[in-house]
């Protein structure tokens, strides 16, 4: 079964053609970010009218890769949220006429949803339940996965996402926009343990996060220090930074993995490409006998392919949408 994806929620315009949802035969992504630099951050009007100026080619691009063509689709997948609506309304406008034009089902699907069906891609043998730690720009959740369209939500951020924490330190830091890589690359060449920042645990009954607090003390720190006339150590505020948000992503995904007695922790989102968090992960689960996934990178970031993958196991599943089908910029999982 070959499946047409679109993914057009923010900044990326991506189009995709996948086999039976683990397989790619395309995944072409165009990226904004250049565009969206100079502003430090997303901004909603301009990454709309950049998806219209690009996605029909995007679209053929992709075919032409898969060496098919639209005759051959058998299902149309699309994000409909979360995200930006019109950025959204792109990307489901054009699946919607070329599901009428085709004559084929379409199947809207949730962003944050793609996000862990990457993983899918990358390991053929992985099956629900697990344990799944979101973490986006926009996003940070965590979540049980009971079955392939059975989503449990059981914690999430009480302000900002996880990804969203490492953007403004980042910017704080001068370093350029989305700040996450960055941060990661600094940090492996300073000490984790040269500043104190706070771990926000909330209580331990609860598997919600909180990182607005941190982020604060982080900001707090870096005007301490110029106030004081003090050199501030890139590579150790990164390093000290990343680390307080590992304990925190990590100690609760142990702890619902445990609690749910589940052998498979699985990361997704941009922020599962952080090379910090792969390797806490991994070595904790060594010692608690825990399998640990991610995607490759190309897959943790937004990319229509994890939308292909989460629209087939939506479809063969039994679910469809019809032509009525809208946007929904506040999405939840
Ligand atoms: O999933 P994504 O592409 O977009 C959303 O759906 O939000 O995630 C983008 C986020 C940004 O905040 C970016 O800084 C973060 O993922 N990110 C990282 C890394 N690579 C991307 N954060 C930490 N370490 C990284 N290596
Ligand atoms: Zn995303």
């Amino acid at each position: 079964m070959l499946t047409l994806a679109i993914e057009t929620s923010c900044d990326e315009t991506s189009s995709a053609v996948i086999k039976d949802g683990r397989e790619v035969l395309s995944n072409i992504i165009s990226s904004q970010i250049e565009i969206h630099r100079k502003f430090g951050g997303v901004v909603p009007e301009i990454a709309s009218r950049k998806h219209i100026e690009c996605i029909n080619q995007i679209i053929q691009e992709s075919l032409d890769e898969a060496k098919i063509g639209f005759k051959d689709i058998d299902l149309i997948s699309v994000t409909r949220g979360p995200g930006l609506v019109g950025a959204l309304l792109v990307g489901l406008s054009t699946a919607k006429a070329l599901a009428y034009g085709l004559n084929i089902p379409i199947i809207g699907v949730n962003h944050i949803e793609g996000h862990v069906c990457a993983n899918y891609i990358d390991h053929k043998d992985l099956k629900p339940p697990f344990t799944c730690l979101i973490v986006s720009g926009g996003h940070s959740y965590l979540v049980q996965v009971n079955s392939y369209v059975d989503y449990e939500l059981v914690g999430r951020t009480r302000d900002d996402a996880a990804g969203e924490a490492f953007d403004k330190v980042a910017r704080a830091l001068g370093l350029p926009y989305p700040g996450g890589p960055f941060i990661d690359k600094l940090a492996k060449q300073g000490n984790k343990d040269s500043i104190e920042f706070p771990r926000v645990f909330l209580d331990d009954k609860t598997y919600d996060f909180s990182f607005s607090g941190l982020k604060t003390a982080v900001l707090n720190y870096l005007n301490q220090e110029k106030q004081k006339g003090n050199e501030i150590i890139v590579e150790d505020v990164a390093a000290s930074f990343q680390q307080a948000v590992l304990d925190v992503l990590v100690g609760k995904s142990f702890r619902l993995a445990k609690s749910r007695k589940s052998d498979k922790i699985v990361i997704a989102g941009g922020v599962a490409a952080n090379e910090g968090l792969r390797n806490m992960m991994e070595k904790k689960g060594k010692m608690e006998g825990i399998k640990i996934y991610y995607p490759s990178k190309i897959l943790c970031t937004d990319n229509a392919a994890m939308i292909g993958a989460a629209g087939y196991f939506q479809y063969i599943n039994g679910n469809e949408s019809d032509l009525g089908v809208s946007v929904n910029p506040n999405l939840d999982i």
